[in-house]
């Protein structure tokens, strides 16, 4: 156990003859880490609900149980995406900036203006656990129409008169977008220079996924063309995002360092949650979240 992120040497060295793995999302856990780990490993336990830095394929092939951490956090990362929608739509950062540094200007009628939910579009990629916790936190806020995209047409967004469409009309109707999906081939890189060049200019584009979702060469054009209006980002490749990235200089890019899931309750039932996960697959028995694959 480390108190603070262990270097990947450090990790190949002490996997060596472990039976269980518990990790978090910035370990890689691929073929080097198994091999260094060894015969005796049977159980992986990620401290997350993603499991994109799992290779899976790997994994199976060795007969590894998968432990994860779904539902325990849906909560707390619906809350911080709507936070994030709200600070990044009406410029929260950026206003409490020009209180601090004598920009505050009074009688002026469109200083710090941004963009409301209510009467708006919202469009949702990825209506999974997440996606769906922050469609119902959205739409008491007055939203109109929500819009989502996604594999499968799902039935519970019924609740909320949420209309599956096709991506280049969500991406062309909506207002708000928000990333929820999981990183897969598919969805990576997904967000590029096409994707927003269909959003309209005043949207606003939010992305609690994966950093990897997302070009961030092509956003920072987006942002800086006028082509939308502004993004709220929890997730960055990489991470940390080094202090000088381009996306760091603008007044329109909120982003915060992946703490989706970081209230102090969430994260105590997610390692509770990982730890008996943890333990099932040492002693061959039921783990209470296992990662079907
Ligand atoms: P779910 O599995 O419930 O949801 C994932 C969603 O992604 C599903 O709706 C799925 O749609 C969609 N999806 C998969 N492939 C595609 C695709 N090719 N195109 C569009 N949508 C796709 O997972 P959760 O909601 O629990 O978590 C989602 C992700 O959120 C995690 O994988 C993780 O990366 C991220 N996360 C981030 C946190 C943070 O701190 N910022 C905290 C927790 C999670 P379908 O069902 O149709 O396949
Ligand atoms: C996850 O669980 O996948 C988040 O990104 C971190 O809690």
């Amino acid at each position: 156990q480390w108190d603070s992120d262990v270097s990947r040497a450090e990790l190949l060295k002490a996997v060596q003859g472990s039976h269980g793995l518990l990790c978090l999302l910035t370990d890689k856990i691929d073929a080097e880490v198994l091999d260094a780990a060894g015969p005796n490993l049977k159980v992986i336990s990620t401290f997350s609900v993603g499991y994109d830095h799992l290779a899976l394929d790997e994994i199976k092939k060795r007969g590894i149980r998968v432990g994860y951490t779904p539902d325990v956090l849906t909560d707390a990362t619906a809350e911080l995406t709507v936070a994030l929608l709200l600070a990044t739509a009406r410029r929260l950062p950026e206003a409490m900036e020009e209180v601090k540094n004598g920009g505050w200007r009074s009688g002026t009628t469109l200083w710090m203006c941004g963009y409301g939910l209510s009467g708006s579009t919202v469009g949702v990629i990825g209506l999974g656990r997440i996606g769906m916790a922050i469609a119902r936190r959205l739409m008491p806020f007055g939203v109109k129409r929500l819009l989502y995209f996604g594999r499968t047409a799902k039935a519970d967004a019924a609740e909320l008169n949420g209309e599956f469409v096709p991506l280049d009309t969500l991406l062309t109707e909506s207002d708000f977008i928000v990333v929820a999906c999981s990183l897969t081939p598919e969805t990576q890189g997904m967000c590029d220079k096409a994707f927003f060049s269909k959003m309209k200019n005043t949207a606003v584009f939010i992305n609690t996924s994966r950093g990897a979702v997302v070009n961030q060469e092509d956003l920072y054009e987006a942002l800086t063309s006028g082509e939308i209006a502004a993004a709220g980002l929890d997730v960055t490749t990489p991470e940390p995002l080094p202090t000088n990235h381009p996306l760091l200089t603008l007044k329109n890019c909120v982003v915060l360092p992946h703490i989706g899931s970081a209230t102090y309750s969430t994260r105590g039932v997610m390692a509770s949650l990982a730890a008996q996960n943890l333990l099932g697959g040492l002693q061959g028995t039921q783990m209470p979240s296992e990662l079907i694959f």
